[in-house]
């Protein structure tokens, strides 16, 4: 994957970059002045990162993700991953048809919902899915394949469906790899 080089990152006017952080050069950042990312993380090909966003350590966006921090800002805890075409975005407009939408209108005519995200570390979110306005992924939270989330995870559990619903504990054995890769690579 061609990810930009160390001048260009630089160019890019990040809020902070760790060290071995690698980006696309066919991954778009918005608001770069308002994006932190943190050491070892990656964003790949296709991807759109826009608004207030923090990335940890050995975060991955892989391809075609759309992570819309806006306002309220998203937080990827480190070691978390979002996995192909997942979306995360911090603002919805009101379906109910009791305001008008989208982002032609001025907000004075509008009634969009506007709440931080919280993506645990250690969580996985499953290709496709959808995270939405509001949602805190607990710790080691993992989100299968096409799924919908509406609300707050339990830490240590697998979660999928639409909506998606907990089906099972997650094992916390990756804790000690976690530790094992630490001690060894910092
Ligand atoms: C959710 C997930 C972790 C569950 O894995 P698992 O515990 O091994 O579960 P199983 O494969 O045994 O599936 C259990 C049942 O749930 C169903 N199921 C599995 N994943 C599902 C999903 N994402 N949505 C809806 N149903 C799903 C299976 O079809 C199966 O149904 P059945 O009992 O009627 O046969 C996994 O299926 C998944 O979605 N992984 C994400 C993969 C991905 O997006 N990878 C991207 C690259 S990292």
């Amino acid at each position: 994957m061609p990810y930009l080089n160390a001048e260009q990152l630089n160019n890019l006017g990040l809020k902070s970059i760790g060290s071995n952080v690698r980006i696309s050069d066919r991954a778009a950042i918005y608001n770069p002045e308002q994006l932190e990312i943190g050491d070892n993380s990656r964003i790949d090909d296709f991807c759109v990162v826009s608004g207030n966003v923090k990335i940890g350590r050995n975060i991955h966006i892989t391809i075609f993700c759309n992570v819309a921090g806006g306002s309220e800002g998203i937080v990827f805890q480190d070691f978390s991953t979002l996995a192909y075409a997942a979306h995360v975005f911090t603002q919805s407009d009101d379906y109910s048809g009791v305001t008008m939408t989208n982002s032609t209108v001025p907000a004075e005519y509008k009634n969009e919902t506007k709440m931080a995200i919280n993506i645990g570390k250690h969580s996985i979110i499953g290709a496709r899915s959808v995270i939405f306005p509001g949602v805190t992924l607990g710790e080691g939270t993992s989100i299968g394949a096409m799924s919908l989330v509406t609300k707050s995870t339990q830490p240590w559990s697998i979660y999928f469906g639409v909506p998606a619903r907990r089906i099972k504990d997650r094992s916390r054995d990756l804790l000690q790899l976690e530790q094992k890769y630490i001690d060894k690579y910092g």
